[in-house]
Order: structure tokens, then C-alpha cells, then sequence
């Protein structure tokens, strides 16, 4: 975290900053996750609750701004997982030249103002989450965007560099530096050394605006990826923020490159379905959640609070020839047996069963790698209706 305005951040200020950052890291991330858990029955809710009022535009449309104030709860719940010590990043190698681009669309569309990328042949490939970068990117381009309310122009550059000073905090090794610049009303002397803690914040609070997390959750994920991110600012000329972010080792280049935008399949209709549904989740909320959701779509919805009481369901199923169609196991049980280790014994009990993993961790490897931890699909807590819909039709008819 060097903040550069004539006033270099000494040592003791850095650790102090750091245990500041990391105690409320903490914090946040504990409450975060329960939120995250309620969020879940909240919006599903929701979306079930629509589904029966389709026919009453009123009604259709008070539920609609329930679930768009939930969908903004969920961006800031999400921000503190992310911010917290769950954030662990998925690292592969990824075209950061894309992400960038990808990401300063998305946090510039509708807004007045422009990006100019500078010359980006040649620029390395990122050993990064492309995820959690486009997050702390995102952050940088609002913030510069705030900083021109009149309109105006970021610029943004990139250049391969090569560190091996012994006096920075980066490790030896190829980075990417990013450089970030906005033509705004920049930041005084006395604010830049708190620019990254949490909550500090110069703007009238809001919902999403004002919350003071912004650079301290990029700094976080920056941090965490072993980069570095810098700060140069001169009030009425504009402010220029630093990226460093390490770079793919030469032989991962050639592993395939890995886009920021991820698919997404949106459909407004649920898919209906049939079949016997097992659901393991701790939160009583959040299985008659699932129970409710599920017979809407048509299925048979059972449940058991932990792995042991669902690898014993699962096995009674089977022995009375009535085995389940698939079964959703959380990742997470507190107190118990948890999805990963469950699924490791309905493999050994029927290695064809067919699994969804759902989650408030998304972060966690298991979800990442879903595959290769014996899931067939994974559904990120809160869900809503027509992707949980989607999911399962396609998990139980093996399409
Ligand atoms: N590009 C920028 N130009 C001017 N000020 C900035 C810029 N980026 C950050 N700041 C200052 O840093 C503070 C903290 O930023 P941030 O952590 O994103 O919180 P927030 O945007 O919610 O205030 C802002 O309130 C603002 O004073
Ligand atoms: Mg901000």
C-alpha cells in the first residue's frame, strides 16, 4: 500500500493499516456469510413469490423492487466475502489486457464518461483470478468516474516490467503494471495515506456509493494475488493509480487463456422437471426454501441437515429401489459433516450419483473446481429461481 504524495506511508503506519485491514477482514467476512445465508431465503422468496403472482401486475411489481434491493444487498454482501479472509483467489492464466477491457465497459456503460486504452500488444498474460481482478478494477474505474462528475476520460496503459529490488515488497518475477489515470478533482495531501483503510470515505453515503470499501477491498485482492497497487494524485489534475499484478510463467502461457466473461445463461421462464431431490443444508430457512422451490418445478424434495444423515438417506433410497435423481449438498455445515465429504461417500455408496454443490463461499476451491471434486454442477447461494431450475433439469436429465 504506498501511497505517493510527498508523504511516503513510514512502516509502522503500513502495519498498523495492515492489522486494521485484517481485523475487520475478519469481522466482516463472519457476518457477511450469515448474510449471505438469509439473502438466500430473502430472494428465493422472492422469485417464488412471483411466479404466483404473475397474474397481478401490482403485486409483480412490488416483489420486483423487493428482489432489485436484495440484488443490491447481494453486491455488498458479496464485496465483504470478497474483502474477508474467504476470498481466497482461483489463480490462472489470463489474458489481463481482456479483463481490463471487459471490466471498464461494464463500469463505464451509461455513464459520461470515456476510456482510452493505450497500446497492449505484447502485454503478458496475469496469473490471476479474472474475477476477483475485474472486481478490483471496477472499484478503480467507479472511483475515477465519481472523481469527473462533469464527464472526462480515463486512460488506461499497460507496460511489462521486471522487478528484483530487494527494496520492494514484491517478490522477483515478471509483473504487469497497470496504469489507471482520470482527469478528476484528485486527492489532498491529507487524505492519501487513508485512502485504503477501511471505511475511509470523502463521499455523501449511499447504498453502494460512500461505503469507503472500494480501495481498501482492492487492496485486499490485490495483496492476495502477491501485487501491489500505488497511488499518485495532484489535486485539480486527476489521479493515477498503479496496478502490479505478477505474470503467467512463460510454459503457463501457452495453457489456453481464460476470458473475465464467464457465460452467463439468463432465461426469464423456469425449467419444470421431475424426480426425487435430496437436499442437505443446516439452515431450517433454506430447506423449506428448497423444498418450496422444488415441488413448484415438479420434483420431490427430501432433506437432512448434514452429510452422515444424507449418506444414510441416500443409502435407504437405494436399498428400497427409490434411489434419488440427484442430491444437493451445501459445502458448509456448521457443527457437521460438510458437502465435500459427503460426496466423497455417495461416490463410494453409487459412483454415479449425480451432485449439485451449492454455496456462499464462491470463492472456496471446491466451488471453483466442482468437477474435479466429484460435482455436477454448482449453485451459488443466493440463488434464484430460474438458475437453480436450470442447473437441475440439466444435472437429472444428464443434458
Ligand atoms: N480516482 C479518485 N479520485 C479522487 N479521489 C479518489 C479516487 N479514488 C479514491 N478516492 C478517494 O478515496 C476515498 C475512498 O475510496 P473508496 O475506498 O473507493 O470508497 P468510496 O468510493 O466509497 O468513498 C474516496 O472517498 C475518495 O475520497
Ligand atoms: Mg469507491
Amino acid at each position: 500500500m504506498n501511497a505517493v504524495n510527498d508523504n511516503p506511508t513510514g512502516r509502522q503506519d503500513l502495519k498498523r493499516q495492515i492489522r486494521q485491514l485484517e481485523s475487520i477482514a475478519a469481522l466482516s467476512g463472519g457476518i457477511a456469510h450469515d448474510y449471505n445465508n438469509l439473502l438466500t431465503a430473502i430472494m428465493g422468496n422472492i422469485s417464488l413469490a412471483q411466479e404466483y403472482a404473475k397474474s397481478d401486475c401490482k403485486l409483480s411489481e412490488l416483489l420486483g423492487q423487493a428482489l432489485a434491493a436484495s440484488q443490491i444487498a447481494k453486491i455488498l454482501t458479496r464485496r465483504l466475502i470478497t474483502f474477508s479472509k474467504g476470498g481466497h483467489p482461483t489463480k490462472k492464466p489470463s489474458d489481463i489486457v481482456g479483463v481490463i477491457e471487459n471490466t471498464a465497459a461494464f463500469s463505464l456503460s451509461g455513464s459520461n464518461i470515456l476510456c482510452e486504452l493505450g497500446p497492449s500488444n505484447g502485454t503478458w498474460s496475469a496469473y490471476i483470478d479474472p474475477q476477483q481482478i475485474g472486481q478490483a478494477i471496477h472499484n478503480l474505474m467507479i472511483n475515477a468516474a465519481e472523481s469527473m462528475p462533469s464527464g472526462g476520460t480515463v486512460f488506461i496503459n499497460f507496460e511489462n516490467t521486471t522487478t528484483d529490488s530487494p527494496n520492494s515488497i514484491l517478490a522477483p518475477g515478471r509483473y504487469i503494471d497497470i496504469a489507471i489515470r482520470d482527469q478528476g478533482v484528485g486527492i489532498p495531501a491529507e487524505h492519501i495515506e487513508k485512502i485504503f483503510d477501511p471505511y475511509f470515505s470523502t463521499k455523501a453515503k449511499g447504498a453502494i456509493k460512500g461505503t469507503g470499501l472500494g480501495l481498501s477491498i482492492s487492496h485486499s485482492i490485490i495483496s492476495n494475488h502477491g501485487g501491489e497497487i500505488t497511488v499518485c494524485s495532484r489535486v485539480g489534475t486527476g489521479t493515477t493509480f498503479h496496478v502490479l499484478l505478477p505474470a503467467a510463467e512463460a510454459a503457463a502461457d501457452l495453457v489456453q487463456l481464460v476470458n473475465a466473461e464467464e457465460k452467463s445463461e439468463i432465461s426469464v421462464q423456469p425449467v419444470m422437471g421431475q424426480g426425487r431431490i435430496l437436499v442437505m443444508d443446516d439452515e431450517a430457512m433454506i430447506r423449506e426454501l428448497a423444498g418450496n422451490i422444488l415441488s413448484h418445478l415438479g420434483y420431490d424434495a427430501d432433506f437432512a441437515e448434514e452429510g452422515q444423515c444424507a449418506v444414510r438417506k441416500y443409502q435407504a433410497a437405494l436399498d428400497a429401489s427409490a434411489p434419488y435423481d440427484a442430491v444437493i449438498l451445501d459445502l458448509t455445515i456448521k457443527g457437521g459433516m460438510g458437502g465435500q465429504e459427503t460426496i466423497e461417500m455417495l461416490k463410494e455408496i453409487d459412483p454415479s450419483v449425480k451432485a449439485i454443490v451449492s454455496s456462499g463461499y464462491s470463492d472456496n476451491p471446491v466451488i471453483a473446481n466442482y468437477k474435479q471434486y466429484g460435482f455436477c454442477e454448482v449453485v451459488a447461494k443466493p440463488y434464484e429461481m430460474v438458475e437453480f431450475s436450470q442447473k437441475l433439469y440439466r444435472v437429472v436429465n444428464d443434458t
